[in-house]
């Protein structure tokens, strides 16, 4: 049995007491539970310090949603991988389609974000997933290969070892449209094959390849159940404690019926 992850992605959503309130809401929802599935909360920066806190007496991780290419100096406005690390993050998003949509990121960016991370013993969440057109011209396996393998396969099998991946479908991120159980497997078989053949086939079993957009407390155990899906990235439904936790106990449930 391979245990689930299921991480939530906040986004720019939240004040301070807001953000402290489903803070507090998740930990005390997570105290009467004796969990398997590991939970990561990818906060706002500016709350990861309050995250780390309350986390310390409960049994989730913190993590953060992006991160500088650049390891420190005049970069206004910028948080590095070690200031993350020292505020409290495990797990950082890196490459999440709104950043590489709004704010241009680049592959070449991207490589260099998961190395700080790594050197920062911070675990990259990688996103990858195609765009509506790309599905529709039957290209996304190209485009998802050329994500993964400029971003990520310029690392030794012993680094790469520590990556997560997330496969987000743009048009299913925040849409309401999931992917179905199906699609999502495909891709996911196929992310693991590549792996496999990079890295062979015991990195790519370790691998966790999580599926993110529309995920809900309705989906999460079909998308779960599916063999290649190690658990979920959430967006939407991780903002309300009691939508994060059933997604966390269908991750408990899917794991359980492996
Ligand atoms: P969503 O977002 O669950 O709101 O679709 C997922 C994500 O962007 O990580």
């Amino acid at each position: 049995m391979k245990n689930k992850i299921v991480a939530g992605n906040w986004k720019m959503n939240k004040n301070f007491s807001e953000a402290e309130e489903l803070l507090v809401s998740i930990a005390e929802s997570l105290d009467d539970m004796r969990l398997e599935t590991e939970i990561v909360v990818c906060t706002p920066s500016v709350y990861l310090e309050m995250a780390a806190d309350i986390s310390e007496e409960s049994n989730f991780y913190v993590g953060a949603q992006n991160v500088s290419y650049a390891p420190k100096g005049a970069y206004t406005g910028e948080i590095s991988a070690e200031m993350l690390k020292s505020a409290g993050a495990d797990f950082c998003i890196v490459g999440h389609s709104e950043r590489r949509n709004y704010f241009h990121e680049t592959d070449e960016e991207l490589a260099k974000k998961v190395d700080l991370l790594l050197e920062n013993d911070i675990v990259p969440i990688f996103c990858c997933g195609e765009k509506l057109e790309e599905r529709q011209s039957g290209n996304y396996f190209q485009v998802i290969d050329n994500q993964i393998k400029n971003a990520l396969f310029h690392l030794d099998k012993e680094h790469f070892d520590g990556i997560i991946l997330a496969y987000e479908p743009v048009w299913a991120i925040g849409t309401g449209l999931t992917a179905t159980p199906e699609q999502a497997q495909e891709v996911h078989a196929h992310i693991r094959r590549i792996i496999e053949e990079k890295y062979g086939t015991e990195v790519a079993y370790n691998t966790y390849i999580l599926y993110g957009g529309s995920c809900n407390a309705r989906n999460a155990l079909d998308l779960f159940s599916c063999q290649d899906v190690d658990g979920g990235l959430i967006g939407g439904a991780s903002l309300v404690a009691e939508d994060f936790i059933a997604i966390v106990n269908a991750a408990e449930t899917a794991s359980k019926n492996d």
